[in-house]
């Protein structure tokens, strides 16, 4: 946001307080009652979405927390703790990141260090966790994509490991994302998928659920919020899994979206109803919306992209099965994306680069403000 845009929506701001306060609006016509107490909501600046979120009965989670920001910037844990519910390691829980070694046989082999710290955090900011994640291709330690390891070797290994970290933080993570990403691979080229073959996802499934039987299991998968053959894919998986009696509770759509590419709202929300007609609960992941995917204005690109994220809030909140959203990081200063899509100026998530609330945060808000003013 540049100079100019902030003291807009800061006039904005201004002028939503005064609105909501006088019951008028801007040009001096009478709010209703109901509508000045959503301004309120959306506006007031003690009114968090936090605050919100849990009047409603949804997690909205602060995603993709990255402990370099964790330990060195203090207003990156002042805004998590402030206006989220949950949290969700980005990668403290990654397989290479908690389990870097295989000399042991034992804990001595994993670094929990993260892992730990994030979830004290979180417990001291009463906010829950999810688990992120348990099996996934990408970001595993080299002992394990290089070792030379049979089948039944490694189905040990994904026991071991599933066993620790999942008992370690029984009763602490309330959900975990068990297999990520499970249509996206390659599976040729990953040893723990080939070597173990489709049943690695009923495997992963069970250990989870022997050693922490109270956690939520999710089957996590990312472009598979429309209903097209990746969604039809992952509906038919999670069929075979309860057919087969594995348990498993929801699926995560990660929904890195863009401006271009903007979430099909009547699909995300036919994708989530008949996931919830098997039983399953849904929970948005992963959500950011890339700006720079589109040639407009910066004002433009953030109305758009708040319009998104707005929608998939009201989506989310008219579809019962959906119970927690999650951005993939809070500040457009630390996003993932800007490294992976190689662009320093991608804006994708609720608050910018000096964690000044966006048009994207208000209209969250709003969303909830709406759905609590109707209760
Ligand atoms: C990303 C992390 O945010 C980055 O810090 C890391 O360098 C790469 O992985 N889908 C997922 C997440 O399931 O685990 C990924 O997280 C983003 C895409």
């Amino acid at each position: 946001m540049d100079r100019r845009q902030f003291l807009l929506s800061s006039v904005g701001a201004l002028v939503s307080a005064v609105t909501a306060k006088t019951g008028l609006d801007w040009r001096g016509k009478r709010l209703s009652a109901q509508e000045t107490r959503i301004e309120e909501m959306v506006r007031g600046p003690s009114i968090t979405l936090r605050s919100l979120a849990d009047k409603v009965g949804i997690d909205i989670g602060a995603g993709g927390i990255n402990t370099v920001p964790f330990y060195k910037d203090p207003d990156y844990k002042k805004i998590i703790a402030r206006e989220f519910t949950s949290l969700t390691p980005g990668n403290a829980m990654k397989f290479g990141v908690i389990h870097p070694r295989n000399n042991y046989g034992d804990e001595r082999d994993y670094n929990f260090e993260h892992a730990d710290a994030m979830l004290e955090f979180a417990e001291a900011s009463k906010m829950k966790v999810r688990g992120h994640t348990l099996v996934w291709h990408m970001q595993n330690p080299r002992w394990l994509d290089q070792g030379n390891f049979d089948r039944r070797e490694l189905i040990q290994v994904m026991e071991d490991h599933i066993r620790t970290i999942v008992s370690r933080y029984k009763d602490r993570v309330f959900a975990w994302d068990v297999v990520n990403e499970p249509l996206t691979i390659n599976h040729e080229s990953i040893p723990i998928f080939q070597g173990i073959g489709p049943e690695y996802i009923p495997l992963a499934f069970r250990f989870a659920h022997e050693a922490d039987p109270s956690a939520l299991l999710f089957y996590n998968e990312t472009q598979a919020h429309n209903l097209d053959e990746k969604s039809n894919m992952v509906y038919e998986q999670v069929c075979n899994l309860l057919d087969e009696g594995v348990t498993i509770h929801g699926v995560g759509m990660q929904m890195h979206v863009s401006l271009r590419y903007p979430p099909n709202l009547v699909q995300v929300a036919k994708n989530m109803r008949r996931l919830g007609n098997l039983g399953l609960k849904v929970h948005v992941t992963e959500m950011d919306v890339k700006t720079e995917t589109i040639d407009s204005s910066t004002e433009d690109k953030l109305e758009k992209q708040a319009k998104i994220y707005g929608d998939i809030t009201k989506v989310c909140l008219d579809e019962e099965v959906c119970t927690s959203i999650a951005t993939w990081g809070v500040t457009d200063r630390y996003s993932w994306l800007k490294e992976f899509t190689k662009n320093p100026e991608e804006k994708p998530l609720l608050f910018d680069a000096d964690y000044r609330a966006k048009p994207s945060y208000y209209a969250v808000k709003r969303k909830i403000a709406e759905r609590v003013v109707k209760i």
